[in-house]
């Protein structure tokens, strides 16, 4: 093959940015090609393995992803907030070149290399608060919850791992205790790990306005202490805004309150933003919005523009806790995924990505509350920056109605927006589209939304 034949046939692969920014449908979605692909899927990949959209990905980039019958869809789900550079974004694709000629693995628990120490000094410079810090990485969301627990049991000399209703921490044992929802996280799964404690979680809309963010963290700490007692805290860990529980953003003071409290009995603060981080909401980290500091970080999703890595990252004194060896993994910091981190973290800071989730935010929020004023069957909207969600009921009140949110988002699909679900009732129609996301497309996808609440 000559060189220009190689180049062509890159360019002619290439997903990235530069894919037109379209919608274009030529088949109906799913189309034949991913239908036959979901078959052999069928026969080939286990049953407990959901699918939102059958259809089948050629490539993805900016604000579409294409599939394999020439679909261009527009992505509103990121992968669930994963690639908020885009996908194949141009620093992540070169560093990630550059790092799998160079090495692939050598676990650097055995032989480290500086991109792993590169991320945890970015993750100790951009999370909140300007102490002393440190971080590890790990592969997911999970396992980077699942170390922020030990690390502060290990500092604490505690056990008691206090958590939300509506939470969502992950799919493995002690993260399926943390998680609220049976149905599909927990269901037939148990026993589940000891020690955890849930506590109600400030909930603008369905708390009403005489619970406010002072008083929903009175009601959270009047159980724990009663409950757990201060004394046996170890940490209390929360999403500043939750995300598979249908992005409940908690009422002002709710935070600053829990974080303070946890202070004052010597609980590690552990704050969850791997669905709110790398400016999904706005800021770097949802935490800056009312200036609370956590004590822990867990990360992951947008660190590593769809690479695998996680990390936990805090106030070094507690992260110093655990004894030599006893954090780490075979694959956690995997070199690739690391070089991706700092292509990801580069293109945040040069696209000044957390001021284009504000800009998406406000976008989004304008034509849902648009929509709002006209369909009864949004009881809220809510969110911040590039996450943003409404939640469906029955027209009149505040009961769920999680079939029309269901048929809302398989509609869109079938007109190629590609929508989520979340929340505790299932009745959440969530919004994270990647960061690269232009106007054009983003205001194309909610004239979609538009006419399908319209017409349900
Ligand atoms: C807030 C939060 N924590 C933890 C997790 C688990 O992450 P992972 O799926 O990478 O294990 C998720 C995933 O959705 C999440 O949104």
């Amino acid at each position: 093959m000559t060189d220009s034949t190689v180049a062509d046939l890159q360019m002619s692969l290439a997903g990235g940015p530069g894919l037109p920014q379209e919608r274009r449908l030529v088949t109906a979605v799913p189309g034949p090609r991913s239908t036959e692909l979901f078959a052999r899927r069928g026969a080939a990949v286990a049953r407990g393995v959901g699918t939102t959209l059958p259809v089948f990905v050629d490539r993805a980039g900016g604000g579409v992803i294409v599939d394999v019958d020439g679909n261009s869809l527009i992505d509103l789900g990121a992968g669930i907030a994963v690639v908020s550079v885009g996908n194949a974004a141009d620093a992540v694709v070169t560093r990630v070149r550059e790092q799998v000629a160079r090495f692939t693995h050598t676990c650097f628990m055995v032989t480290p290399y500086d991109g792993y120490v590169q991320v945890c000094e970015a993750l100790n410079r951009l999370t909140p608060g300007d102490h002393d810090k440190r971080s590890a990485l790990f592969n997911s969301g999970a396992e980077a919850v699942e170390n922020a627990v030990k690390i502060a049991r290990a500092h604490t000399g505690r056990q008691a791992v206090v958590v939300f209703d509506h939470a969502y921490h992950g799919r493995t044992n002690l993260t399926m205790a943390m998680t609220a929802k049976n149905m599909p996280y927990k269901h037939s799964f148990g026993p589940f790990a000891p020690e955890v404690y849930r506590v109600p979680m400030s909930y603008p809309f369905r708390d009403g306005p005489d619970i406010d963010g002072a008083t929903a963290a009175r009601r959270a700490i009047a159980l724990i202490e009663a409950q757990v007692g201060a004394a046996n805290v170890a940490c209390v860990l929360i999403e500043p805004i939750q995300g598979e529980g249908g992005f409940v953003v908690p009422a002002p003071g709710f935070l600053p309150a829990i974080a303070a409290w946890s202070r004052d009995v010597g609980a590690v603060f552990v704050a969850d933003e791997i669905q709110t981080g790398f400016c999904r909401t706005g800021d770097w980290f949802a935490c800056d919005h009312e200036g609370v500091v956590p004590d822990l970080v867990t990360t992951a999703k947008g660190i590593a523009g769809g690479l695998p890595l996680a990390a936990v990252t805090g106030r070094a004194e507690i992260m110093d806790a655990p004894h030599v060896g006893g954090l780490g993994g075979t694959y956690g910091g995997n070199p690739v995924a690391c070089a991706a981190a700092l292509g990801a973290i580069e293109t945040m800071r040069e696209q000044v990505l957390w001021s284009r989730a504000r800009e998406i935010g406000a976008l989004m929020s304008d034509r849902l509350t648009g929509i709002a004023d006209k369909h009864e069957a949004i009881g809220d909207i809510r969110g911040r920056g590039a996450m943003m969600a409404v939640e469906v009921v029955k027209p009149g009140g505040k009961q769920p109605d999680p079939v029309r949110a269901g048929a809302v988002s398989a509609y869109c699909h079938s007109q190629g927006v590609v929508t989520l679900t979340a929340g505790t009732y299932g009745n959440v129609l969530r919004f994270l589209p990647p960061l690269a996301m232009p106007d054009h497309l983003l205001a194309e996808a909610f004239d979609v939304l538009e006419q399908i609440f319209k017409a349900h």
